[in-house]
């Protein structure tokens, strides 16, 4: 069985997997029960699954195993080792979550987008956000609360 040591939220992990093409999503989900990430569509269209690779906001449903060493994962469960990351208070603050089920990729795409460009318009917040689906409607919510924290994420 292949055996790939991929680096997950600041820790060195060893996964066995039967295949090479497996996706991240899966490893996270069944191997290492790091379940924030969430299954959508599976196929790159709803931003459900997104973590960092890199620090860059990627699909992780996407991702074959195979291709990740060496690379720096970040999942929503590593954001914050308290779970107080900024974006993760104003969606308190701003009662973002419906159903909440598209959440934890909301908050991660929202992270890389402050990362890349602190204060960012409305229009770039909603281009950068326009990959993550929410069925419940939670856009406007998702705005504010990105807007809240404009210029306080390192
Ligand atoms: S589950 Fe990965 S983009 Fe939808
Ligand atoms: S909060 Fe329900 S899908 Fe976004």
């Amino acid at each position: 069985m292949p055996r790939h040591q991929l680096t997950i939220n600041g820790k060195n992990r060893r996964i066995d997997v039967d295949h090479a093409d497996t996706p991240l999503l899966w490893v996270l989900r069944d191997e290492l029960q790091l379940c924030g990430s969430k299954y959508g569509c599976g196929k790159g269209l709803c931003g459900a699954c997104t973590v960092h690779v890199d620090g860059q906001a990627t699909r992780s449903c996407q991702l074959p195993v195979s291709g990740l060493a060496g690379r720096k994962i970040t999942t929503i469960e590593g954001l914050d080792a308290r779970g107080q990351h900024p974006l993760q208070q104003a969606w308190v603050a701003h009662d973002v979550a419906q159903c909440g089920y598209c959440q934890a990729g909301q908050i991660m795409q929202a992270a890389a987008l402050l990362k890349a460009n602190p204060r960012p318009s409305d229009a770039e917040i909603d281009a950068a956000m326009a990959g993550n689906l929410c069925r419940c409607g939670t856009q406007l919510r998702i705005r504010a609360a990105i807007k809240s924290v404009a210029g306080r994420v390192a």
